[in-house]
């Protein structure tokens, strides 16, 4: 359904959100915005704020407009939420075009049909047919329960049993060929039944419309799973196994994963990760990446242990890097060799499968890993071209921020690898066993035993302060809003603590937050201080840039921040800051409220933990 986008804004328009809202949640004034206890979290006491044409909650970051507000509080899908606001508002939604209108018809005769196969091969499950079906889905250890919820059934012996079973319904062949069920004669021959002898696995869409069939054999015979061909109804790269399922719990807050089979999916199911989707036999697809991005800002995505696995969440992570946002990201789950989420759970139990879910790795993470594995070496050239790579991949994401963050996080990685000599495996030219020549007649490198000028660990932290007040210095109005902050770091000796409490003093008598005012004071009092700050600039975050505009320049100096201080210093910092909101409703608070938020939500999606950060 595509609505005119004014259509949209009328009904954005006529519904204003206090009430909207404020008939599930009491709501307060606070100066010219509602406030009460967010819906989408538990809270005591009130952080949840409705403006005029948004809300967003500054506990959670639950935010969005009045569509959204439906959305996400009634489990609505983005039509219907418009319908009932617009039913609510006295607004008609523009129907659609005659041919629109067909096309629909015809869908809904293909659900019909698509509904009434599921519920033929339901049936035959449960006659002694299909009590070898019924058999094996029980001895895999799928419980009734299991089996009804996922709609699985036994298709028959096939030769029309099908066609058969439908024709009281009104349903013809020619029906059955267009949803994919039977395929079409060839020639002289009549349509052929696709599955037989298989135990059958409904395929749904988002909204819980049955689509396709996958049929699997109960023995090793090949193939294992036919699938049902590409209909009106049905997209193999559109789809995702359970996604109804998944959307229902991922409403109730459980993690949305990817894994590789049905099985898979349905096991995870029954151990309780309601969010387990599963792609159609194909590899994920851009188009998937989207729907799962509906799902949960953060999918995780489950590979096998095994060098195909590797390769295939290669694969998955340059689909995503040009699709990234800030929020839409990824995490990897790497299962151990030879398992696969059934097996997982059905040996260790939820347990097993929990454990692994808490490893996920972030996206950053995987691509350093998967661009080191591409370009191996500790040469000057092998590094250059690792740094190239890793650039370029960062550049690929379209969010100026986010590929800033990328860079920096990829590149502070490179970095601190720098430090350490490559695993021995790494490093193919290295002479094995015999002395003096490498694999290939290369002769071994002798520059690999000179010692390495070492990056001592404490380097990295004192680039990290340098880039703090790097930002500080280039934008002293900051002060007013990070001051408390700033005083409780612990920063490294040396340059920074003297630069951290000069400029915390200028601050204490400062007439005006100027730039080239703190540069001034600096340059009276700690000189070599400023030269540090002021060295190589091209190392500093864009923020540092006195042009840079004071959304990154918050935003940086926050992240900055994060890093010098663990999750509890972040928690005690909002907490401090929500406080300062409510009392004084500052727009100043708020961007730090709100910039503290972001920074939570990223460090807990673990987007942070890089080595070499240390703290
Ligand atoms: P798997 O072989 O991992 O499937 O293939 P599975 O679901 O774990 O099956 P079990 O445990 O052996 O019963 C992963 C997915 O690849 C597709 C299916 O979507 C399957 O779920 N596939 C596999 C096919 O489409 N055809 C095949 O012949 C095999
Ligand atoms: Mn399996």
């Amino acid at each position: 359904m595509s609505l005119p986008p004014n259509f949209l804004e009328e009904l954005r328009l006529r519904t204003p959100l206090a009430p909207l809202i404020g008939r599930g949640v009491k709501l307060a004034r606070a100066g010219r915005q509602w406030r009460g206890c967010c819906p989408f979290h538990g809270e005591k006491s009130p952080s949840f704020y409705v403006y005029d044409d948004h809300y967003h909650c500054f506990g959670c970051g639950a935010h969005g407009d009045a569509i959204a507000y439906v959305m996400q509080s009634q489990g609505a899908t983005f039509p219907e939420a418009v319908e009932r606001l617009a039913a609510e508002a006295g607004l008609e939604v523009p129907k659609a075009t005659p041919q629109q209108a067909r096309r629909e018809a015809r869908q809904r005769d293909l659900h019909g049909v698509m509904q009434a196969a599921a519920e033929a091969f339901q049936r035959r499950l449960r006659l002694p047919e299909g009590r070898a079906g019924l058999d094996y889905l029980l001895r895999r250890g799928l419980s009734e329960e299991t089996i009804r919820r996922f709609g699985l059934g036994w298709s028959g012996a096939g030769r029309g049993t099908l066609a058969a079973d439908l024709k009281p319904l009104d349903i013809e062949v020619p029906q059955l060929v267009e949803a994919g069920l039977m395929r079409p004669g060839e020639g002289d021959s009549p349509p052929a039944d696709l599955f037989f002898n298989r135990v059958m696995f409904p395929i749904r869409d988002r909204r819980g419309r049955i689509i396709s069939f996958g049929g699997r054999v109960l023995g090793d015979a090949q193939p294992k799973y036919v699938n049902g061909p590409e209909t009106e109804l049905f997209s193999k790269r559109r789809n995702l196994y359970a996604a109804d399922l998944a959307r229902e719990a991922a409403f109730r807050g459980a993690p949305v994963l990817v894994v590789e089979g049905y099985m898979d999916v349905i096991a995870l199911h029954q151990a309780g990760f309601g969010g387990a989707v599963a792609p159609l036999g194909t590899a994920l697809t851009e188009e998937q990446l989207a729907e799962l991005w509906r799902l949960s800002p953060q999918p995780l995505l489950c590979f096998d242990g095994d060098k195909a696995g590797a390769r295939a969440a290669a694969r998955a992570a340059e689909l995503a890097l040009p699709l990234l946002s800030p929020e839409r990201s990824l995490g990897f789950v790497t299962l151990p060799p030879g398992e696969d989420p059934d097996t997982l759970v059905a040996r260790g139990g939820p347990a097993a499968f929990r454990a692994l879910l808490e490893a996920a790795r972030p996206l950053s993470a995987v691509l350093y890993g998967m661009l080191a594995e591409k370009h191996p070496g500790t040469t000057p050239e092998a590094r250059a071209a690792l740094r190239h790579a890793l650039e370029a991949a960062a550049g690929t994401i379209p969010d100026k921020f986010l590929a800033g963050e990328y860079r920096r996080t990829l590149l502070d990685t490179f970095f601190a690898s720098g430090r350490r000599p490559a695993p021995a495996a790494r490093q193919p030219w290295a002479p094995r066993g015999g002395a003096g020549a490498g694999r290939g007649g290369r002769p071994a490198a002798p520059a690999l035993n000179l010692p390495r000028p070492g990056i001592d660990p404490g380097h990295v932290r004192q680039e990290q302060a340098r880039c703090l007040l790097a930002i500080t210095l280039a934008h002293p109005w900051l002060l007013g809003e990070v001051e408390e902050a700033l005083a409780s770091l612990e920063l490294p000796g040396g340059m920074a603590r003297g630069l951290q409490r000069a400029m915390l003093a200028w601050h204490g008598g400062a007439e005006r937050l100027e730039a080239a005012a703190l540069a001034d004071h600096l340059e009276k009092t700690d000189p070599e201080g400023l030269a540090w700050l002021r060295h190589s600039p091209r190392m500093l975050p864009a923020a540092a840039r006195e042009a840079a505009l004071p959304q990154l320049v918050t935003q940086q100096w926050w992240y900055f921040f994060g890093r010098f201080r663990g999750e509890e210093a972040l928690l005690a910092e909002r907490e401090a800051a929500a406080r300062d909101f409510a009392a004084t409703g500052s727009e100043a608070a708020q961007t730090r409220l709100i910039r503290l938020n972001e920074l939570l939500a990223a460090q807990r999606r673990g987007e942070m933990e890089e080595e070499g950060w240390g703290g």
